[in-house]
């Protein structure tokens, strides 16, 4: 279906063979990002079945208003922290307790200008890939599910680590740095996969196609304006989060990367494979750069 499949049509398409979701009664789900977008229609989904959510958010009234529109809304917690701050993240795991039946790494940014933070990382790398590796190396340990929310932007991409680390503030492009972390968290899914004992913990990413969120509208306003008729809803973009999240099937495999309940090839041009050596490199780097050795 290609690209078509992104939209809400591809969606509408697949979801006609889709089986509700099992119940996940006592079960705890944290989501980051959870203000809005995906994962606001993320939480909705995991509080519709009956999980206890954890919203992490950097703005806790804006957290608290989310909270307060869910389904069983006292049953869950707003738990602040701004992830291009990786002391935040590690405030995050320490203010936390109990089993996780899944961590959703959904916050993400696509930034206009070149932004280090007061911590010295090139934001985008900070927040979409520095803090959910250090909340998956601080979390894992009692988590079944951890679940990526990556992009099809990254099939453009190949890793090349010393760019993702240090890109040219001069030649900064906010959607080329979007698209490299996007294709890190894919490969660091994988890396983690190989690492963790699918019996105790699965990884896996996904792909939520295109949905119309506020993100979309501000980072891509040009194609927002005219996909706007095809985009998906947040909750239809959201959907495989859950399933993620919720379904038995998820916990067969790990690894592997998603979109519409289905998993997908992580490579679709030329040319985009990386070597072992950068994907060690990668890992390196981000077990360095998050003090989480
Ligand atoms: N929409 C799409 O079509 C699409 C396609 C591919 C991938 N994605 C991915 O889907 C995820 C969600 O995107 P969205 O479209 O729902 O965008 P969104 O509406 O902008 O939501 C992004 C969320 O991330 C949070 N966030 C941003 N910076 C943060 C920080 N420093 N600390 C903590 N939270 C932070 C935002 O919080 P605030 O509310 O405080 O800003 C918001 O809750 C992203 O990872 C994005 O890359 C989306």
């Amino acid at each position: 279906m290609g690209p078509l499949g992104y939209t809400n049509l591809g969606y509408r398409l697949r979801a006609r063979t889709f089986r509700p979701l099992p119940r996940m009664d006592g079960a705890t789900a944290v989501v980051t990002g959870a203000t809005s977008g995906l994962g606001r229609a993320a939480a909705h989904g995991f509080a519709r079945l009956g999980a206890r959510v954890v919203l992490v958010v950097r703005d806790a009234e804006r957290g608290e208003r989310v909270r307060a529109g869910l389904p069983d809304a006292g049953a869950h917690v707003v738990a602040r922290a701004d992830l291009s701050s990786l002391a935040d993240a590690w405030a995050l795991a320490r203010s936390l307790d109990g089993p996780i039946e899944v961590l959703v790494h959904n916050a993400g940014v696509l930034p206009p200008a070149y932004t280090i933070t007061p911590e010295g990382h090139e934001l985008t790398l900070a927040v979409n890939v520095l803090a959910p590796f250090l909340l998956t190396a601080l979390f894992h340990e009692r988590t079944r599910r951890v679940v990526t929310v990556t992009s099809g932007g990254m099939y453009a991409k190949k890793l090349d680590v010393a760019t993702l680390l240090s890109p040219d503030p001069e030649r900064f492009s906010g959607t080329r740095a979007y698209a490299h972390t996007k294709r890190a968290e894919v490969v660091l899914t994988e890396l983690w996969a190989a690492r963790l004992d699918p019996a105790r913990t699965v990884v896996h990413a996904m792909h939520p196609g295109w949905a119309d969120t506020p993100g979309l509208a501000a980072s891509l306003p040009g194609f927002h304006r005219i996909m706007k008729p095809v985009l998906r809803d947040p909750a239809a973009g959201a959907d495989t989060v859950v399933w993620l999240g919720a379904a038995p099937e998820p916990l067969d495999t790990t690894g592997r990367l998603w979109l519409d309940r289905a998993p997908q090839r992580t490579h679709l041009l030329p040319g985009t494979r990386e070597s072992a050596s950068e994907r060690t490199r990668l890992w390196d780097a981000c077990a360095a750069l998050a003090g989480a050795t």
